[in-house]
């Protein structure tokens, strides 16, 4: 069993570089499905989200070489569709872009129903309707979804009900590939969705408009391998940003791209922050030792992303007043409230709103990771309290942090990976 020690109330100084986006590798990787071809991807974090689809293309017949720490290259040609293995597409949500791909590719797509974290209900009603529009039949059943389009994918006009970032690439990955013109409307306008449309691009690909709501793609019979970047990791960079504020140091966070950290930058200044924007990296530090009381809804890019909810409730916390964190997107996504709570936060949760007495001192708590952005909130409450926090189940941090641990010792947090024998085993053992 492996947990997390931190002997917290150091500030934190120095600079710490950000890995490439686990939320843009994540669909990057699952679409090379589509190109039947070789492709080098850089800049890949290594974080287990990434691993795990790396081992699900590998288990469909493809191939994935490490050409070093961030650069991998992936040769679809002999991919194999319908047999990516359940017990490891359940592990992630991010699995269900093997649909669109495989259909795009095969006209047929079939993967078990994805996992990922627990925020509430996830539908995936936005995928299907994107899927039937291009002309699949699509059916759930036994823990996986089906889609077959007999006669091939048709270009076609879709709205989404609801903005939504998997839905937006799940059909803009199927519609590449597809015959005539497909327009998203309402889509999604992640960076992330902008770095899959700039690599599906890259590949011969016909898409116009990712970034904005209105998405058209113009399918294509082939594409071809290429090679291609994954941007920075946006809700890393963030985390960091927080990290210096609520030590009271202050960090150079290297390896950014300002414009998509605009928000959080904005929240951070209006509670008393110093975000000083460079080209590719920003500097972040405390203005004022009080820091004012704020309100925060989180919404679809360009507002302020629900990943960073947690981390930023953190700060809020220290903050002088009462502070409102209204969640915009998902419905339960406050279960990290509880494991502040124990730290003697003073939080009340009301529906979809957090209510937070900002000024309590945290105290030093063995806590738990109960998802992955939760478990990063949990870190930096850890890295305020003196004392020593310790922090399970951090296997759901690996999912989407690279190399926290050493990350953060590189700026002076008093942190360790610690490896406990398994009760189990340590029972046998005795
Ligand atoms: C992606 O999840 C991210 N995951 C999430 O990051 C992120 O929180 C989320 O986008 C929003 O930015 C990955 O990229 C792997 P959605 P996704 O589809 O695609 C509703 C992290 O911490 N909806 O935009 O599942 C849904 O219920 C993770 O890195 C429908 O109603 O998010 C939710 O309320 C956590 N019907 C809202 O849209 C659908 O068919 C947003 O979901 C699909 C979604």
């Amino acid at each position: 069993m492996e947990k997390l020690v931190i002997n917290g109330g150091k500030p934190l100084f120095g600079d710490i570089e950000v890995s490439g986006m686990k939320n843009a590798a994540l669909p990057v990787i699952l679409a090379s499905i589509l190109i039947d071809d070789k492709c080098i991807i850089e800049n890949v974090p290594n974080v287990s989200d990434v691993a795990l689809a790396f081992e699900i293309i590998q288990s469909m017949g493809g191939s994935v070489r490490k050409i070093n720490k961030t650069t991998v290259e992936i040769d679809t040609r002999n991919v194999t569709q319908g047999i990516a293995p359940y017990e490891l597409v359940r592990k992630m949500r991010g699995s269900y872009y093997i649909v669109g791909a495989e259909l795009g590719r095969f006209g047929r797509g079939k993967v078990g129903l994805p996992g990922g974290c627990d925020l509430g209900v996830r539908p995936i009603d936005q995928h299907i309707k994107g899927f039937e529009a291009l002309g699949a039949e699509v059916s759930i059943e036994g823990g996986y979804i089906e889609a077959i389009a007999n006669d091939g994918l048709k270009g076609s006009n879709i709205y989404f009900d609801a903005v939504t970032v998997g839905g937006t690439i799940n059909v803009m990955i199927a519609a590449a590939r597809a015959k005539g013109v497909t327009v998203i409307e309402n889509a999604a306008r992640e960076p992330h969705i902008v770095d899959l449309a700039n690599f599906l691009n890259t590949c011969g690909a016909k898409i116009s408009g990712a970034g904005t709501d209105t998405i058209k793609i113009t399918g294509v019979e082939k594409l071809r391998g290429c090679t291609y970047a994954i941007i920075p990791d946006m809700i890393e960079a963030g985390t960091f940003m927080i990290a210096a504020a609520v030590t009271g140091g202050k960090l150079n966070i290297r390896n950014v791209i300002p414009k998509h950290l605009e928000s959080i930058s904005a929240k951070m200044e209006e509670m008393g922050i110093a975000v000083e924007e460079y080209d590719d990296y920003v500097t972040v530090y405390r203005k004022k030792e009080k820091l004012s009381r704020i309100n925060l809804k989180t919404l679809p890019y360009p507002g302020f992303p629900t990943d960073m909810g947690p981390q930023m409730c953190v700060l809020m916390c220290q903050a002088h007043g009462v502070s409102l964190l209204n969640e915009g997107i998902f419905s339960n996504r406050f279960r990290y409230v509880d494991e502040l709570r124990r730290m003697g936060a003073c939080i009340k949760v009301d529906d979809r709103t957090a209510i937070i007495e900002g000024g309590q001192p945290l105290s030093a708590a063995n806590l738990r990771a109960v998802d992955l952005r939760a478990g990063a909130a949990v870190v930096l409450a850890g890295l305020i309290a003196t004392g020593r926090t310790e922090i399970e189940d951090i296997h759901h941090i690996e999912r989407g942090y690279d190399n926290l641990v050493e990350k953060l010792r590189g700026v002076g947090a008093n942190i360790k990976k610690v490896v406990l024998p398994d009760p189990a085993t340590y029972e046998k053992a005795l």
